[in-house]
């Protein structure tokens, strides 16, 4: 597994997580699935809106309706993964009719926990938006309220060959990402 080298001594799973394009074989387990989306739903929101929404797909008839939407380019790595989670936000559906301006906030939250549970799960994970985001929302109820915010592959990882040559993307670092005062 590969590892960043920080600073500090993080848990495990935020150490070795990277987005890989690579999956080994192995599905996934219906009980570790459904442990990520709890995990998911356990992250912090608003009000406790909780606007998160998820669509999983497994089946081929479901990632050929999501594929429609996507690049080429992504859709040749993506079919190796065994499922997917499209991962979504409902902007309307709260306490006080208003539009929730956290939905996205607190739906990266919740992909966060999904991705740190996937992990410790012995799982990989790579999220991707690059879809028209715009007319995927169609397939859904509720649409005018739903945002798409990325489509996550999910499978066992691949073998230290196959993943030789990816390289996990370096940060910058935390001094370069403090916001300074005008
Ligand atoms: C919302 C979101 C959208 C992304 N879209 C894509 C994408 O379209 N294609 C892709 O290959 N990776 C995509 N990524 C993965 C990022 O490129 C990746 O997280 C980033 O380079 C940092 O690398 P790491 O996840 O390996 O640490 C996306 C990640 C997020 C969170």
């Amino acid at each position: 597994m590969k590892k960043r080298e920080l600073e500090y001594e993080l848990m495990k799973e935020i150490e070795e997580r990277y987005s890989t394009m690579q999956f080994g074989e192995g599905e996934v387990l219906e009980e570790d699935l459904r442990a990520m989306l709890l995990a998911a739903t356990q992250a912090p929101s608003a009000y406790n809106e909780q606007p998160w929404r998820f669509y999983v797909a497994k089946t081929q008839q479901d990632k050929e309706m999501l594929m429609e939407y996507m690049l080429p380019g992504e859709k040749e790595w993506m079919v190796k993964a065994p499922v997917w989670i499209l991962l979504a936000g409902d902007v309307g559906d709260t306490h006080n009719g208003l539009f929730n301006y956290w939905t996205s906030f607190d739906a990266g939250c919740a992909w966060g926990f999904l991705a740190l549970e996937a992990q410790r799960r012995g799982y990989v994970t790579h999220c991707i938006g690059s879809f028209d985001r715009v007319d995927i929302r169609n397939e859904f109820q509720k649409n005018d309220n739903i945002e798409i915010y990325g489509i996550v592959a999910v499978g066992r990882p691949a073998s230290e060959e196959a993943t030789a040559r990816e390289k996990v993307p370096p940060r910058k670092s935390v001094n370069a990402v403090q916001l300074r005062r005008k």
